[in-house]
């Protein structure tokens, strides 16, 4: 068949996005295509830099155009991605999708979570922001060794004053923390605490973000719904451990997100602390906290089972000095945020997508 530009879109409109269910071609994500004898090259404009399948669809369309227009067809792909927005976000400019980190129960690993899915999810290339929105006990500032960092002010050419999030291992971080003494607790009284969450995510400067991660405080309280009900929301992912009992905490939590009047997609279930594996037995895993809660809930509450996390030393004494996991390039097991970084992104492209 023709080398021609028809051809191509032809057979590239053979090719089917796994997630949005729909060919290439339709999702519009087909851009500057060339054509010049046998050789042709166009950019495949993804929806997220973390897509987990870049590679397969890479080399689908590859198998298109060889199969279906010319076996000797030269084919260069350039990936490139425009994330995905659930609104026009008018009161958030520039924030395509806030992602709640959240569970019903305390001392899961929310904190932990949130801010190793925010590093990995930076070094897939999109641009992220992690607001830490537990203000009774903040541990951002811990995690990420700023405990005495403070934020600087900006003025805006319109006179408005923005807080500069900290940035560092590549993502931009706004905690409370920031603004109260280390060793003292803040007395916040419910609207107090609703509005300085508020500043946080409107008077700081952002920029543009693609993902910004909230890590969220324990249980189902008025920061949830103050949360909930001012932003626009992309979707929440719950956090749990096998336990029975911190499934039925997590359950309340879950629920909560789906309640008419809040009413927020929850984009799936993580369990933590999933088994422990020693380094002395590495193919044994000890389910010491039972099986299965996790996947349990998810299926219960028919939302996507995202993946357990083992535990594992490094976490907690990453947690302790301040150096997140995935920032240690030499621990294998980041990988593992790196894949729920990129199922998460898969979640919020197919929410995106059905709005
Ligand atoms: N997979 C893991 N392996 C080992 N330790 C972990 C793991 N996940 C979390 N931890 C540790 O468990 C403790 C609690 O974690 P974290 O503070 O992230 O929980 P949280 O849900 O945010 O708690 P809170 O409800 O108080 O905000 C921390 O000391 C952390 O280092
Ligand atoms: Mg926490």
């Amino acid at each position: 068949m023709e080398m021609s530009p028809e051809n191509i879109l032809k057979a590239l409109g053979n090719v089917e996005d796994p997630d949005l269910k729909k060919d290439l071609v339709s999702l519009n994500m087909i851009k500057d295509l060339k054509v010049d004898n046998l050789h042709v090259s166009f950019t495949l404009e993804l929806t997220t830099p973390a897509c987990p399948m870049k590679d397969m669809l890479k080399n689908a369309c590859i198998n298109a155009i060889k199969h279906l227009v010319n076996s000797d067809a030269q084919v260069e792909v350039n990936l490139s991605s425009r994330v995905s927005t659930p609104t026009d976000i008018s009161g958030l400019a520039g924030i395509k999708n806030i992602i709640l980190i959240s569970s019903g129960k305390g001392g899961v690993g929310k904190s932990t979570v949130a801010s190793n899915l925010a590093i990995a999810m930076a070094k897939t290339g999109a641009s992220v922001g992690l607001i830490d929105a537990d203000i009774y006990g903040p541990s951002i500032p811990t995690l990420f060794d700023l405990v005495h960092a403070k934020p600087s002010a900006k003025e805006t050419p319109s006179g408005k004053t923005l807080i500069e999030p900290i940035e560092k291992h590549g993502i931009k971080i706004l905690s409370l923390g920031f603004f109260a003494d280390p060793e003292q607790a803040v007395p916040w009284r419910g609207p107090m605490a609703s509005n300085a969450i508020k500043q946080l995510f409107n008077d700081a400067d952002w920029g543009e973000l693609d993902y910004l991660f909230v890590d969220m405080p324990p249980g189902t309280g008025d920061i949830h719904i103050t949360i909930s009900q001012t932003f626009p929301i992309t979707g929440a992912v719950i956090i749990t451990t096998p336990q029975k009992l911190a499934v039925a905490d997590t359950t309340k939590g879950l629920n909560m997100f789906l309640m008419p009047g809040i009413n927020i997609p929850v984009l799936g279930v993580i369990e933590n602390m999933s088994y422990f594996v020693a380094k002395e037995l590495p193919d044994h895993k000890y389910y010491i906290f039972g099986r299965d809660g996790g996947k349990d809930l998810a299926a219960k509450n028919q939302v996507p089972f995202l993946g357990e996390i083992p535990i594992i030393q490094s976490i907690a004494d990453s947690g302790d000095t301040g150096i997140p996991l995935v920032w240690d390039a030499s621990d294998k097991r980041e990988m593992l945020f790196d894949e729920l970084a990129g199922k998460i992104a898969q979640q919020v492209s197919i929410r995106n997508r059905q709005v």
